[in-house]
């Protein structure tokens, strides 16, 4: 097996329990407990940047929407798309330059069919492309759901068109749009898990492929209303000696088997095949001998957060790594406060669970109800559902084809672990709240002092993306970038680390956008550089520039670079910005301040004393800005605008800018002009009310501006004023200063608070009867059940009787059953069945709800309240 990797002993096995004992509950309680403070929440993003700030290439088609499959070839530095009823190849440089298209629409009589079904003509009855793989270098292998009749073709590269095939694509690709599908191509075979019939609620995971295809068996402990989320091989290790196979591994979500519960609980599954697994003789014909299920554990034990709706995988696997990771991205299954985390974990943990761990089983108890409990008994060899290695091999088991019944009988009825895979170190690489995650990808990066990071790319389901790194425990958030300037998910997410060519493609039903993995160059000076703590970003003495280190040939002397944020390296000298304006008695001025940092405080001083902004006088505009109100002569001086920011306990200030204030001397009583106050550079043009300065707007003051590189596009505030004595403003209050989908919000309210409190306390005295009733609860509760229990329990269809239904569907090659997949279902059986711990019936009584009741959060946010101004003066004064 994986002996080149190590791993450690089951050391999550004392966590893991617990954790697994109290899931139903804990996943109830998961709202109530995020309000407690003992969560370290991933900080805001430092920098967020606009659409426009940044300027990302888009693709979008006019009349082409859903954008959901991406497939790049490094090779051909083409980006192929697959969107509703198209398939485009855009240049993977600037994807704003398409190369092909080729359309894939659906005929008028299909879809009337379809239509005749009761779907919908305009958004359900066409075709989705949901594969797209590559068969061989000339040919992509592209299915779609064809109005409910999915069908794959090959696409001929050159020239870029169908080739006609028409292949049945039941099983690779589901009849519904809307619903989840998986699929990978591993050496000119097709693994996908997906739905096979019209009603989607036969799943499979099946193997395509004219000399072995497989599936899985039609039972509910392989698959119960699974999710599918991810797919991918895992090549077995170069070094192994064992003979291993390589591996696909599948992560889904299905309704648990092992947990009661009241509603359908979602449990994160990680399963896997062997790529040389033939299915069985007799038992397990045509079904994988190989699949085996476990559960992904994604939680902080020690706040009971539980995440267990897996969003999004991806493996960062190279020859550069000892071993694979996957890095999976969850949210709690009630999450109206927007959590999400991302669990790491080692290919050798999982592996560990199948290879060495304990399986599940299913007993019926109490006349008719199932229960899952963990086999502590003889298991069968060669190990169910093992791929076959050299130790296989040497006791003459050269095929799944020539393992014994037992073996394969035994994999049929245990394909559940009960060992479940625990992240690294046992808790989220991260916990972000305020923000639903939806795709990641990862890329691994060396600093300049040959630090590796493992950056990640996490989407969000309001079209942005942010990039974040774990320094020394905690988690920095480089940026945020809005990558489409609608709120909607980001659905697909591509990296591409080709040498020199570093971009993150984002799939949207809307369109595509493409970001390079880091905007360097809109750092300015030496300090915003280093402080962006960017492994990708260093300060370059010789340019002066902040530079792309992958785009850094040659020496790399002379590059600053401080993931630390240790600034001490850099050139003191910081220029900052300046202006100079004019004012006359009674008005009003904003003084702007160039500042990206969402991590840094800004601090203005008027003759070297710090301006207190919450008076009368001052008042701060978006955490940066200052306005001056009823400004006289005293006002006049010169204000700084600092900056401090403090990393690792470090605190960075320097001067961003400073601006002159003079009265005017001269008062023209002349008819009042257009504008006042100019500097040059508009990030510091002030807006300066209620007084005009004739000739000002023509004039070129006396200015030196040193602008640090960023553009920061401000709107012109500058409303003329025609008649300027009385100064009237008026203040519209904006909450927010970046646009609402980047924004993180800061929720508190109490009403809302105690709605919820008294909501979980209402649902968990349910749960208590429940479990009371159900006799799942010690003696206490005995004499409250018997009071309560009027009636007999209604009895349950038995477990083992729904298995004996469930029809056996094989997969024939070529000619898959064309009954529309409208045979229906067996009645599932989801009555939960629980996990009778065969340890202890430790009970999630007391001990754990008072702990969660207790301390309640104290503290209240301030709704954190941003305003911008907006001026007119309208006062005909006449003046
Ligand atoms: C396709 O895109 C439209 C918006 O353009 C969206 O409303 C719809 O839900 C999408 N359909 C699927 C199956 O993703
Ligand atoms: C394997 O099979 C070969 C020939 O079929 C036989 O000679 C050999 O003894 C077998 N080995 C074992 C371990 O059963
Ligand atoms: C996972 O792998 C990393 C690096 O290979 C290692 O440091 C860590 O200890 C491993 N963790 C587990 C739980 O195996
Ligand atoms: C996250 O998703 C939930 C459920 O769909 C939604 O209620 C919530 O508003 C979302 N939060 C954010 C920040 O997008």
């Amino acid at each position: 097996m994986l002996s080149s990797w190590s791993w450690p002993q089951s050391t999550e096995q004392s966590l893991a329990l617990p954790v697994k004992m109290y899931l139903p509950i804990s996943g109830l309680l998961v709202t109530l407990v995020v309000l407690r403070t003992t969560v370290a929440f991933a900080p805001v993003p430092r920098i967020t940047w606009e659409q426009r700030e940044v300027g990302l290439v888009h693709f979008h088609e006019p009349g082409v929407s859903n954008y959901s499959t991406l497939l790049l070839s490094e090779h051909r530095d083409t980006l192929y798309v697959g969107a509703r009823e198209a398939v485009f190849a855009v240049n993977a440089h600037n994807i704003a330059e398409k190369q092909h298209e080729v359309y894939w629409k659906v005929s008028e009589d299909k879809k009337a069919k379809c239509a005749e079904k009761g779907k919908s003509k305009q958004t359900e009855c066409l075709n989705y492309i949901r594969v797209l793989q590559p068969l061989d270098p000339q040919t992509l292998y592209v299915c779609g759901t064809n109005a409910f009749q999915p069908t794959c073709d090959h696409l001929s590269l050159a020239p870029f068109t169908f080739l006609g095939k028409n292949e049945d694509g039941k099983g690779r690709c589901p009849f519904d749009p809307a619903q989840s599908y998986t699929s990978i191509m591993v050496d000119g075979e097709l693994y996908s898990g997906t739905s096979y019939n019209f009603l989607g609620s036969e799943p499979i995971i099946s193997r395509h492929s004219s000399q072995s295809p497989l599936r899985t068996e039609y039972a509910i402990p392989w698959l119960n209303e699974p999710s599918f989320i991810f797919a991918d091989v895992i090549r077995r290790n170069p070094n192994d000696t064992e003979g291993e196979d390589d591996k696909v591994y599948f992560f889904f979500m299905e309704v648990s088997v092992e947990y009661e519960f009241i509603f359908k609980l979602m449990i994160p599954r990680v399963a896997r095949v062997c790529k040389g697994d033939q299915g069985g003789l007799r038992t397990l014909q045509k079904k994988w001998t190989s699949f085996l299920k476990a559960r992904l554990i994604c939680s902080k034990p020690d706040s009971n957060l539980v995440f267990n709706m897996l969003q999004d995988v991806f493996v960062l696997q190279g020859p550069w790594l000892k071993e694979p990771v996957f890095y999976a991205i969850f949210i709690p299954q009630l999450n109206n406060v927007g959590l999400s985390a991302v669990c790491v974990y080692n290919l050798s943990t999982v592996e560990e669970v199948f290879s060495r761990g304990k399986y599940m089983q299913s007993t019926t108890v109490e006349q008719s109800h199932t229960k899952w409990v963990r086999y502590n008994g003889a298991v069968p060899r060669p190990r169910p559902g093992a791929c076959i290695n050299s130790q296989a091999r040497a006791a003459n088991f050269t095929s799944s084809l020539n393992l014994p019944d037992k073996t394969l009988q035994f994999v049929k009825d245990h394909p559940l672990m009960d060992d479940s895979v625990t992240p690294t170190s046992s808790k989220p690489q991260l916990i972000a709240r305020d923000v639903n995650y939806t795709q990641i990808v990862v890329d691994r990066v060396q600093a300049l002092d040959g630090t590796i990071y493992d950056v990640m790319f996490i989407s969000t389901d309001r079209g942005a993306l942010h990039k974040a790194i774990n320094l020394e425990h905690s988690v920095h958030v480089i940026e945020e970038t809005q990558l489409f300037e609608g709120l909607e998910p980001v659905q697909t997410l591509l990296l591409s680390s080709k040498e020199g060519k570093r971009f993150v493609y984002a799939g949207s039903n809307s369109g595509l956008a493409q970001a390079p993995v880091a905007f360097c160059g809109k750092h300015g000076t030496c300090i915003d550089c280093v402080l962006a703590r960017d492994p990708y970003c260093a300060w370059s003495r010789h340019s002066a520039t902040c530079v792309a280190l992958y785009q850094e040939h040659g020496s790399r002397r002379g590059l600053i670079q401080s993931m630390s944020g240790d600034v001490s390296a850099c050139p003191d000298r910081v220029k900052e910005s300046y202006g100079q304006h004019f004012f006359k008695r009674g008005g009003t001025v904003e003084l702007k301040c160039p500042q990206k940092s969402n991590l840094a405080q800004v601090i203005w001083m008027f003759q070297n004393s710090v301006v207190k902004a919450d008076s009368l006088k001052y008042m701060l505009l978006g955490r940066k800005s200052l306005l001056i109100f009823n400004l006289s002569e005293g006002d006049s001086g010169v204000y700084q605008c600092l900056s401090e920011e403090t990393v690792k306990n470090k605190t960075v200030s320097q001067v961003l800018a400073k601006h002159v204030l003079e009265k005017m001397v001269s008062h023209t009583p002349a008819a009042p002009t257009q504008l006042f106050t100019q500097t040059n550079d508009s990030r510091l043009a002030p807006r300066v009310l209620a007084e005009t300065m004739p000739g000002a707007s023509s004039q070129s003051p006396d200015l030196q501006v040193t602008a640090p590189g960023a553009v920061v596009t401000s709107p012109s505030h500058l409303v003329p004023t025609s008649t300027p004595c009385q100064p009237k403003i008026v203040i519209n209050t904006i909450p927010q200063v970046h646009s609402e989908n980047t924004m993180y919000l800061k929720y508190s309210d109490n009403r809302l608070l105690m709605f919820l409190f008294l909501f979980f306390f209402v649902l968990f005295l349910c749960l208590f009867s429940y479990n009371c009733y159900k006799d799942y609860l010690p003696g206490h509760c005995l004499k409250f059940r018997s009071i309560m229990l009027l009636g007999k329990k209604k009895p349950k269809s038995d477990f083992s009787d729904c298995e004996q239904n469930v029809k056996e569907t094989l997969v024939d090659p070529g000619s898959f059953s064309q009954q529309n997949g409208e045979q229906p279902k067996p009645a599932l059986d989801t009555g939960y069945e629980t996990e009778q711990d065969t340890i202890t019936s430790k009970l999630p009584t007391d001990r754990e709800d008072s702990q969660r009741i207790d301390d309640f959060p104290t503290k209240d946010e301030p709704f954190d309240v941003k305003c911008e101004l907006k001026y007119a003066d309208s006062d005909a004064d006449g003046d």
